[in-house]
């Protein structure tokens, strides 16, 4: 990765409430950019954010608007050869990681595990969940070989295997969606990372056990004091199981707020479009869910402008220009011009029910 010289420093509580020294994971000014056909395609545009140590933290927003190619970056495991990246700064546990030179086989980072949404894609079809499971203690922990087998299966039976020791002996290809996802959590926790990234971890799993497999991940991250990042397409799921949501739109955070008030605090006209077209019980009596109009430019307006405008229904003058992120107090804030505004009228609105 390259790291800008030049560009834009946000405020030092700009994206956070955390502070930046005590931050287990402090992103400025992420850019992910593509060498395409006919010019330069920006994935993640001028990204910035913090988690405290311990803090679970939810990226939303739909498809394409670079919730995967942020924490791909962040991992150091974006190696795509058209891809360019640049940062200010990327700080893990204190310590530089932006400078990481581009590596043909990405580079695992200390303390820093990610969880994919295909555990079939990602846990290696050759060797038994035992052998990886062990494997993985053994490069984080000075540890025997015994000692590391016994772990391995302490890890089988705290991530719900009843039967670990024959789950010790199967190959992935053995085991059933919801088991090779357990499995993919029990490898990802057991080298006890400091921060652990979930990109869609449930979502190839039907919403019964989705919510398991997010109560164990939460559960383990808690007792461990593990920062967590989740990326899901499923806003009642970053409600339910984390504290702060970024919401991404054209490859830029447009919002960020507390997961629990979000749905009626929110101030940016896609939040507030995101959150409506979320499936209630109140909703249950519509006929049509409210959804959010297609536009005909694509996600970046090639004009320039709030990358929202062709598809706003509160664009005005104003919007021709970027907007800025509005600071809203506790660190949260929102990128469009009529966030201050909208703010007010959020916290003057009567609450759901009243
Ligand atoms: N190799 C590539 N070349 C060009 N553009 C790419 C490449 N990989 C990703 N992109 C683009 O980057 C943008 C962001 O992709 P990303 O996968 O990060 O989105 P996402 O928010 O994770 O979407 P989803 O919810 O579908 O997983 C998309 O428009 C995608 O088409
Ligand atoms: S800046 Fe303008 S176009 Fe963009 S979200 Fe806000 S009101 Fe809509
Ligand atoms: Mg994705």
């Amino acid at each position: 990765m390259r790291t800008k010289t030049e560009g834009t420093h946000r405020d030092d509580d700009a994206a956070t409430s955390t502070p930046a020294s005590t931050a287990v994971l402090d992103v400025e000014n992420l850019t992910v950019r593509y060498k395409v056909a006919d010019g330069d395609f920006t994935a993640v545009d001028n990204v910035s954010f913090r988690v405290a140590p311990g803090e679970r933290v939810a990226i939303v927003g739909e498809s394409g608007s670079g919730k995967t190619n942020t924490c791909l970056a962040i991992a150091g495991v974006l190696t795509h050869p058209n891809a360019v990246i640049e940062a200010d700064a990327i700080t893990f546990q204190g310590t530089s990681i932006a400078q990481r030179k581009r590596k043909r086989l990405p580079q695992r980072i200390p303390g820093l595990a990610m969880v994919f949404q295909d555990a079939s894609t990602s846990l290696d079809p050759v060797w038994t969940v035992g052998s990886q499971l062990v494997d993985i203690l053994r490069a984080t922990q000075q540890i025997s070989y015994k000692n590391a087998k016994a772990k391995a299966a302490e890890w089988l039976l705290k991530v719900g295997m009843v039967d670990h020791q024959r789950v010790m002996k199967s190959r992935p290809y053995e085991l059933s969606g919801g088991m090779r996802q357990r499995v993919m959590v029990a490898l990802a926790l057991a080298g006890s990372p400091r921060l652990l990234i979930a990109d869609e971890p449930t979502s190839a799993l039907d919403a019964t056990l989705s919510r398991d497999i997010m109560q164990l991940l939460v559960a383990l991250t808690t007792e461990m004091s593990t920062g967590l990042i989740l990326v899901t397409h499923d806003i009642h799921l970053a409600q339910a199981f984390t504290e702060r949501m970024l919401v991404m739109y054209g490859g830029r955070i447009v919002e960020e707020g507390a997961s629990s008030t979000l749905d009626t605090t929110a101030v940016h006209p896609y939040t507030q479009a995101l959150m409506r077209s979320v499936p209630t019980l109140e909703s249950a009596d519509l006929d049509v869910l409210p959804t959010i109009p297609i536009s005909a430019t694509g996600q970046h307006d090639p004009a320039g402008g709030c990358s929202f405008l062709p598809r706003c229904d509160k664009a005005h003058d104003a919007c021709a220009v970027p907007p800025q992120r509005t600071e809203l107090g506790g660190g949260y804030g929102a990128a469009c011009w009529l966030a201050a505004a909208e703010s007010e009228l959020a916290l003057t609105a009567p609450a759901k029910g009243a």
